[in-house]
């Protein structure tokens, strides 16, 4: 594969494929595990793990990236394969989460800044070395009464624009997620708040990529949609999802940027699904706009499988079923009924 930037950019944008996010930090796993169940060893976390990349029809037609925690970038399948090369081998991109997570910030009750510029640029060089070709870096915003406060948007937009410049500056395409979060406690959190909060903190991340030198052609972004919060007591059609959606990325995001790739953040797989198809049907479009899933790529088949070898195959089924109803989103062709057909 070509080491150029905006090659791999390009790949991890392809038509109708998408990126698995499959980094959830040991701690985000043990919950996840927690919820069926299963002690979260690293065997376990390898068998969960070697069972979706060994998915062959999912990752060869659906899956142009996925994202890596450290420590399954380094890991070797039960058959002693690199995971990062059975990735590879589909014909999928793999890729690192760097950040070191978000930390209280300074002088706030709620909010957060993502931490782990302190050196990044070692531990690039030895993931490049690994085989990782882009990297992943998560800012959190938090959406109350009195937040976010610019602050924490210009913090965390500072902090992406210089993870973004390492990352290119070691031949790794960054993704760069500032996530403007849906799952909060707050009542506060309308759709309006959300398009308002959305549109700002990208217009900030722009102009910081701008400042530290990021080539717009060499990066992904993984945004929010702009949906009410979980808490606020509404729900929103997806027909007003998409637009509002588009409408602040069409604001925000130059065309220079090949791709943009979602989070789903808390929606449900169906929701996640049918907002990311409605975009692609109903807009014209400068970037490629597409999903990268956790939960709602990983829930079907995290339960599928249960812990229990004699699962493999049902949890690959159901990751299958997820990857291609999305891989049909990103062309704008999902509809209920394939869904039910499937
Ligand atoms: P979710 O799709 O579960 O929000 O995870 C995507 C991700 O990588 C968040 O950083």
């Amino acid at each position: 594969m070509s080491e150029r930037l905006e090659d791999i950019a390009a790949a991890m944008s392809a038509r109708g494929k998408g990126i698995l996010a499959a980094d959830e930090s040991t701690g985000t796993i043990k919950k996840r595990f927690d919820s069926i169940n299963v002690e979260s060893t690293e065997d376990n976390r390898r068998d969960y793990r070697e069972m979706l990349f060994r998915s062959d029809e999912a990752m060869k037609e659906c899956i142009s990236g996925v994202i890596l925690f450290e420590e399954t970038l380094f890991q070797k399948a039960k058959d002693g394969t690199p995971l990062a090369q059975i990735i590879a081998d589909a014909g999928a991109v793999p890729g690192i989460k760097v950040d070191k997570g978000a930390q209280a910030l300074a002088g706030t009750e709620i909010e957060k800044v993502t931490e782990g510029l302190d050196g990044l640029r070692e531990r690039l060089k030895k993931y490049h070395e690994a085989g990782a070709r882009f990297a992943k870096w998560r800012a959190v915003i938090t959406i109350t009464d009195n937040t976010p406060s610019h602050n924490c948007i210009h913090a965390n937009a500072h902090a992406l624009a210089r993870y973004a410049a390492l990352c290119q500056e070691n031949g790794i395409v960054p993704i760069v997620e500032p996530e403007v979060l849906m799952d909060g406690e707050h009542s506060q959190h309308s759709i309006e708040r959300c398009e308002i909060v959305t549109e700002w903190c990208l217009k900030e991340q722009f102009q910081e990529l701008y400042y530290a030198g990021v080539s717009l052609e060499g990066m992904v972004l993984k945004p929010n949609m702009i949906v009410p919060g979980q808490k606020s007591g509404t729900k929103a059609s997806v027909d007003e999802v998409a637009e509002r959606t588009v409408r602040v990325l069409k604001r925000c995001v130059p065309a220079a940027v090949p791709g943009i790739a979602f989070l789903s953040g808390g929606q449900s797989d169906e929701e996640a699904t049918a907002h990311l198809s409605a975009m692609n049907a109903g807009y014209d479009l400068p970037w490629a706009l597409t999903f990268s899933y956790g939960r709602a790529l990983q829930a079907a088949a995290l339960s599928a499988w249960g812990g229990k070898p004699e699962n493999v195959a049902a949890g690959q089924r159901a990751f299958t079923h997820r990857a291609k109803m999305n891989s049909l989103a990103a062309t704008g062709e999902w509809s209920k009924d394939k869904e039910k057909a499937a």
